[in-house]
């Protein structure tokens, strides 16, 4: 099957190194209940590598994401200027993020290259923009008229 992703790009070679991290990560995924294991490899500016998996929980509700579990992790230790990010999954074509990290990944860079991946090697590259059309965007609020000033993040 082809993917479904809109504006597909070619995939980045230079990104080859991410997908492995995010394969790696996926293996220590934590996920009893749907059995979807999902990793996802984060680079920051300065070359450092943030990676996540989802984290279920007996409840459901507080399952967290791969994505975002790293985004999480790259704002904690101070890096809010992502690069690029590698999502795996078993699917083929990979699983596109959902809408929750598409949105999380848009308060920080929604021109991210974001490479989908899956063990048998299936690549699949998109920007993150064309995955959230029309995104609501930090400007929203910053860049209102009458909006005191000296309150930026
Ligand atoms: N999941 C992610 O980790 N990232 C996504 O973008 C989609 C869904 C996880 C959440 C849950 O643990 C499992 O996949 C099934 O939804």
């Amino acid at each position: 099957m082809t993917s479904r992703v809109p504006h597909p790009m070619a995939p980045d070679p230079s990104l080859e190194s991410l997908a492995q991290a995010a394969l790696d990560v996926r293996e220590g995924a934590y996920a009893p209940y749907s059995r979807f294991l999902v990793g996802a490899a984060l680079r920051v500016e300065g070359g450092r590598v943030f990676t996540g998996v989802n984290v279920e929980n007996a409840t459901y509700g507080l399952t967290v994401c791969a994505e975002r579990t790293a985004v999480l992790k790259a704002v904690s230790e101070g890096f809010r200027v992502f690069e690029a990010i590698a999502i795996a999954t078993d699917h083929d074509p990979p699983a596109t993020p959902c809408g929750l990290c598409r949105q999380t990944l848009a308060e920080f860079a929604l021109d991210l290259p974001i490479l989908l991946v899956n063990p048998k090697g299936r690549r699949v590259q998109v920007h993150l923009a064309a995955l959230l059309p029309q995104a609501f965007r930090p400007s929203d609020l910053l860049d209102r008229p009458g909006r005191p000033s000296g309150s930026q993040p």
